[in-house]
């Protein structure tokens, strides 16, 4: 038998996999088509204080072996969230975390206040969305980051992970900043901006334009990260997120210096990716004689 809990911060998972935010609808309606067991938690797509409706289609686009996406956060609100999806989420059966958005800290502080009263075990803060203030993204700015968490931290008592962009020139600079303000952990990371064109109709592929790119092409640049946050910031735990479709890609994460993986886009071809990928995860453990998948954190051997 292969141990798979893992701790991260202040939370102990029972397996390192983790549903990524925006791949599993509101969790409560994947657990009908999902294999939520496999998961230590699943992350709700991000709510904002008000409704926010979300870009026209088209919103999804492949691109090469990846996918684009600029679905806007379509989401009802907090309110209508709370009400809908708080009654329910005792019926999923494994923890499921709240993943809050907004234009302000204030915005991201009363999102993560209505999650907790709901009922979620953690507060996730989506920080790739921009600041009204600036325009920027706040994941793209250490100061505006760490005021989004800091403002997150006083609204609740829940554990709080801090979901970081690549896109960032310095992700080191943007995670220290999180961890000073008092995230528990950092989520490296969210998309990767991207472009594709439609050449007959010489449109973008995405009514937006700039979207967000995922999956089996972007886990070289979200190790990357996971491997520059572990190394600078040792006492900061690490979700990695990107790309990842099976087993080893989670072994991966964990040598680069991850503590729990998370599945994003893989989900939308195979909504039961998660069991495939423990199995093939714990076969890999039993064949390398590793009893306890924590273990593997960090364990990457220099050259
Ligand atoms: C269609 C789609 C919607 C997403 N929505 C959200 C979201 O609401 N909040 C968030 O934090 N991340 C969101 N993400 C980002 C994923 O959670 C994940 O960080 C990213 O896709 C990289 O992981 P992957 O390559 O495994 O998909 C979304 C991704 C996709 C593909």
């Amino acid at each position: 038998m292969v141990d798979t809990s893992v701790a991260l911060g202040p939370v102990q998972l029972t397996s390192p996999l983790i549903a990524a935010s925006g791949t599993v609808g509101s969790v409560v309606d994947f657990a009908g088509v999902g294999s939520l067991d496999a998961y230590g938690a699943a992350v709700a797509k991000s709510v904002s204080p008000d409704p926010w409706p979300g870009r026209p289609p088209p919103r999804l686009a492949p691109a090469g072996a990846g996918m684009l996406n600029g679905i806007g956060i379509q989401n009802p609100g907090i309110e209508a969230w709370a009400g809908d999806i708080g009654p329910r989420l005792g019926s999923v059966g494994l923890p499921v975390w709240g993943s809050a958005v907004g234009t302000s800290p204030e915005d991201f502080a009363v999102v993560a206040a209505g999650q907790e009263q709901a009922g979620v075990a953690a507060i996730e803060v989506n920080l790739s969305c921009p600041n009204l203030e600036s325009g920027e993204m706040f994941a793209l700015d250490p100061d505006s980051a760490a005021a989004v968490v800091s403002a997150v931290r006083s609204a609740t008592t829940l554990p709080v992970g801090a979901k970081l962009s690549p896109n960032a020139s310095s992700i080191v600079g943007v995670a220290a900043a999180v961890a000073d303000a008092g995230a528990d952990w950092a989520v490296l990371t969210n998309t990767v901006l991207g472009l594709a064109v439609d050449v007959e109709t010489r449109r973008p592929a995405l009514s937006g334009g700039v979207g967000g790119y995922s999956g089996v092409p972007i886990k070289p640049i979200a190790m990357r990260c996971v491997w520059e946050v572990t190394r600078a910031l040792p006492g900061l735990p690490v979700v990695g997120c990107g790309g990842v479709t099976n087993g080893t890609d989670v072994v991966e994460y964990l040598l680069a210096g991850a503590s729990a993986v998370a599945l994003g886009t893989v989900h939308f071809a195979e909504p039961r990716a998660g069991r495939r990928i423990r199995r093939e995860l714990e076969r890999w453990c039993r064949r390398h004689h590793v009893t306890a998948v924590a273990e593997l954190t960090g364990g990457a051997r220099p050259w």
